[in-house]
């Protein structure tokens, strides 16, 4: 089914020649399982400026043509990760997707993430994602006095797990990964990056503990880097780096 939105439409010819509009279709995968048991692909064509975002085009496409559509999105500037989906095959996060970058002469496809629950539409269930990150405690652990000042950490000890504080819990890598499909009990890049956030912090005291965690049969070892998510992650981290990290922690115990 193709749906159409004209935004040149009652504008005089000459202010519809100068517009930088194109037209673009996104093809988008519906789930409403009050409606049907299967997804199927809908067709939206509409004018937009290509230097727009996946996400501006979203919402034109919500609140002017189809307000049933469904999708995840709060601060629409990369930050709170939770617009993370598969555009035109590759997870992405759809407000830092601008159009003019996604071949916007073909049809641009968008999808769920995979790996995930579909609950509607672009909707996953997100929580066996938010359950592995629990289980690698991603928080400091210390002991003794509550410290009168700072825990005060060299610059060089706060290097070392600089590139993982950046994670913003988007789930494109865990979802892009091959062994998380076949099998979600995979605690996945994502949890294994924020446990390497703390067992690589010099103030903590339980990386021992979260080593062992992640010494479980579904751990760490079950990552057989492929590199998709160091490929999809949209803060740039070295995601597979991280993992080898925690590998070489694991049979050092040195970190
Ligand atoms: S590591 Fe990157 S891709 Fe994975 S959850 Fe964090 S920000 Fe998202
Ligand atoms: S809407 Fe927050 S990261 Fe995209």
């Amino acid at each position: 089914m193709t749906t159409t939105l004209d935004k040149t439409e009652g504008l005089g010819p000459a202010a519809a020649g100068a517009s930088p509009y194109i037209t673009a279709t996104f093809r988008i995968r519906r789930f409403n399982p009050e409606v049907a048991e299967e997804a199927t692909w809908e067709d939206f064509e509409i004018e937009i400026d290509p230097k727009e975002r996946v996400l501006d085009a979203l919402h034109k496409i919500k609140w002017e043509m189809d307000g049933t559509l469904t999708f995840r999105r709060s601060c629409a500037h990369g930050i709170c990760g939770s617009d993370a989906m598969r555009i035109n095959g590759r997870n992405r996060l759809a407000c830092k997707t601008l159009i003019k970058d996604i071949n916007p002469e073909k049809p641009i496809t968008v999808e769920a993430i995979k790996g995930l629950t579909v609950l509607k539409d672009l909707v996953v269930d997100m929580e066996p994602f938010f359950q592995a990150y629990r289980d690698v405690m991603p928080f400091l652990v210390t002991t003794g006095n509550e410290p009168t000042r700072e825990r005060l950490q060299s610059a060089e000890d706060r290097e070392r797990f600089d590139d993982t504080t950046k994670c913003i819990l988007c789930a494109a890598c865990t979802s892009s990964c091959p062994v998380f499909w076949n099998d979600g009990q995979y605690f996945g890049p994502a949890a294994i990056v924020n446990a390497h956030r703390f067992i690589f912090d010099s103030r903590d005291e339980a990386g021992e503990q979260r080593l062992e965690i992640l010494n479980d049969r579904d751990g760490v070892w079950r990552c057989r880097t492929t590199f998709n998510c160091t490929d999809a992650c949209p803060r740039g981290i070295e995601v597979t780096k991280a993992i080898q990290e925690v590998k070489r922690a694991l049979i050092t115990r040195r970190f």
